[in-house]
């Protein structure tokens, strides 16, 4: 007992001081891109990069150029706190996932407490793992959601047509009015905004560009973790900066605190997918293949969640003329908002405004299609209101050969039946009996039908879409080296959001929520990372 004592004292009273000595011998300068020396690859961290404190030049390093990243940057700019910000991304384009967003984004309409009754509802079984944890990731992001579309609508994005998808009680998924695609509207404002003259010099935004490591400095002589000093082994290391690789090139080391917003792992089929979800080998996907980055935060410490559940959109398109491409269009799920219904052999089958998780379900559960990849053969069906409603999209698909036009006296017998009773049962003269109550702009007369009637079909198969696991944070944001449920272990100097991280949409996320979510979590991320450059560290609710 008096030697451990004993051993303890000598550690902190000569070791650790000779550690930190050490440390800023191997400093490293504090520009914002350079080669790294040889203490770059190491865990070891520059002076001054020990967690917050005045060093006015250390920009705040965002990774990931999709929704969450660009939300982050915008706000650490325009929150007053950071000088600078780098935003780092590896593909040769800016965007990620977040431009090719479809349906749109979630908030501003009805009710938090309906919105949160939804969410926990789609979450499922999962949500009842750490409920308490949970609760409170997704009461920040209903919360925040009004202050999102607030927040868009006040760059300028026009978000006025609101929609409801499957899962909602009501319509509250928004995209722009006169058919741009959602996606594209915000993430071109916000890159627009940031590439604007008010943030010349203080916004640089590299593609090509892949993060390979976060670095970290063990929290021995910061006052972050004070309590931890005596127990080092226990207590999470700072992060400090990246190192990056530009087109294959040279590494360099990137100081700062970081945002880290590299999205999900839906387009990692032969890496993450595989080994979370061996059974989906052979699914098409909508996601552009990518390896997901989560190992560079498992590699710091950070706990993942939920990798295993994936979701499955059940309307991706077939495209007749090559219908064994894997990588998809997503036939967006406004397009059943808006009125549109599903068929297999001509019959409606079940509810097409359930959750995806059970849309999906219900389709996997019937015959699959011949081929080489794991799809259905499902038709989707849009009558003249629902695709009035949906034009831009509409015009865009069947420019693609994904929809095709057709008379209602063209269609098999069964499909005509089908029409008739959803007719009515969509007019409000029957009630649907899949248990479907809104039936979004849908207006095809039962009496009509015959009467040179226009509708739109296409071919739609389920598809993997996005992943619902990824990093544990906080309500604030922050990156956890604990579990959901367990006390909290921030690990400093880092935040996540957007599809990297985990546990807000436990089995099942609701159409327009990820949107949201990049939004609402990166705008926390972007604030709380531009606070720590200026030396604070205290949460603002
Ligand atoms: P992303 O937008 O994917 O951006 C991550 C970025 O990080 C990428 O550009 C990637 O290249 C970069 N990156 C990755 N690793 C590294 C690295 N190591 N170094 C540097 N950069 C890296 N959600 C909705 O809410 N509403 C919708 O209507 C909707 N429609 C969708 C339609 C389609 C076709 C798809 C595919 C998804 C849709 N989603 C929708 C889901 C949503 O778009 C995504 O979940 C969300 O945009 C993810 O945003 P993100 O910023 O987290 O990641
Ligand atoms: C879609 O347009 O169907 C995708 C919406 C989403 O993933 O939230």
């Amino acid at each position: 007992m008096r030697r451990r004592s004993l051993l303890s004292v000598l550690f902190i009273t000569v070791c650790l001081p000779l550690v930190a000595v050490v440390y800023h011998r191997l400093a490293i300068s504090s520009t914002f891109f350079h080669a790294p020396s040889s203490s770059d690859i190491m865990t070891e961290a520059p002076a001054g990069a020990d967690g917050p404190g005045p060093a006015p030049t250390r920009p705040v390093i965002v990774v990931g150029s999709g929704l969450a990243g660009l939300s982050a940057a915008y706000t650490a700019l325009v929150s007053g706190a950071s000088s600078s910000c780098r935003l780092v991304e590896r593909a040769p384009k800016p965007g990620g996932n977040s431009i090719k967003a479809s349906s749109g984004i979630n908030g501003g309409a009805g009710s938090d407490d309906i919105f949160l009754q939804d969410t926990f509802q789609s979450a499922g079984a999962r949500y009842l793992q750490s409920p308490k944890d949970r609760s409170e990731l997704i009461g920040t992001l209903i919360a925040r959601s009004s202050a999102a579309i607030e927040f868009l609508t006040g760059l300028g994005v026009n978000l006025k047509t609101v929609a409801q998808l499957g899962g909602h009680s009501l319509a509250r998924t928004r995209r722009p009015e006169g058919g741009s695609p959602p996606g594209w509207a915000i993430v071109s404002k916000l890159l627009d905004k940031l590439q604007n003259a008010e943030f010349q010099g203080s916004f640089e935004l590299r593609h090509g560009c892949e993060v390979t490591r976060i670095h970290t400095k063990p929290n021995f002589s910061n006052n972050v973790l004070k309590d931890d000093n005596v127990r080092p082994d226990r207590s999470p290391s700072t992060v400090v900066g990246v190192d990056f690789v530009q087109n294959g090139g040279e590494y360099q080391f990137l100081e700062g605190p970081v945002v880290f917003a590299t999205g999900g792992f839906a387009g990692d089929a032969d890496g993450l997918l595989k080994t979370h979800r061996p059974d989906l080998a052979g699914m098409p996907s909508t996601n552009e293949p990518r390896p997901g980055a989560h190992a560079l935060l498992s590699a710091i410490g950070a706990k993942l969640v939920d990798m295993d559940s994936v979701q499955i959109h059940p309307t991706g398109f077939v495209d007749p003329a090559s219908p064994q491409t894997r990588l998809k269009f997503l036939a967006a799920e406004m397009l059943r908002g808006e009125g549109g219904i599903l068929l297999y052999k001509g019959k409606r089958f079940f509810n097409e405004l359930d959750t995806r998780d059970h849309v999906s379900n219900a389709i996997m559960s019937l015959p699959a299609a011949e081929g080489e990849l794991r799809q259905w053969h499902i038709q989707i069906l849009l009558d003249p209101g629902a695709a009035e409603a949906a034009a831009g999209h509409v015009k865009f698909y069947l420019s693609k050969g994904l929809l095709e036009k057709k008379k209602v006296s063209e269609l098999d017998d069964t499909t005509k039946a089908t029409l008739a009773r959803y007719a009515e049962t969509a007019l409000g003269r029957l009630p649907d009996e899949f248990g479907r109550s809104s039936f979004g702009h849908w207006k095809l007369d039962p009496t009509k039908l015959e009467s040179g009637a226009e509708v739109y079909i296409g071919w739609v198969t389920p598809i993997v879409h996005f992943t619902m696991g990824g990093a544990v944070i906080n309500n604030h944001a922050q990156v956890l080296a604990s579990d959901l449920g367990e006390p909290q272990r921030v690990i400093p100097g880092i935040w996540a959001a957007g599809e990297i991280t985990g546990g807000i949409h436990g089995d099942n996320r609701l159409g327009g929520s990820s949107l949201l979510e990049c939004v609402v979590f990166g705008r926390i991320a972007g604030e709380m990372a531009a606070r720590w450059t200026l030396g604070s560290t205290t949460i603002q609710s």
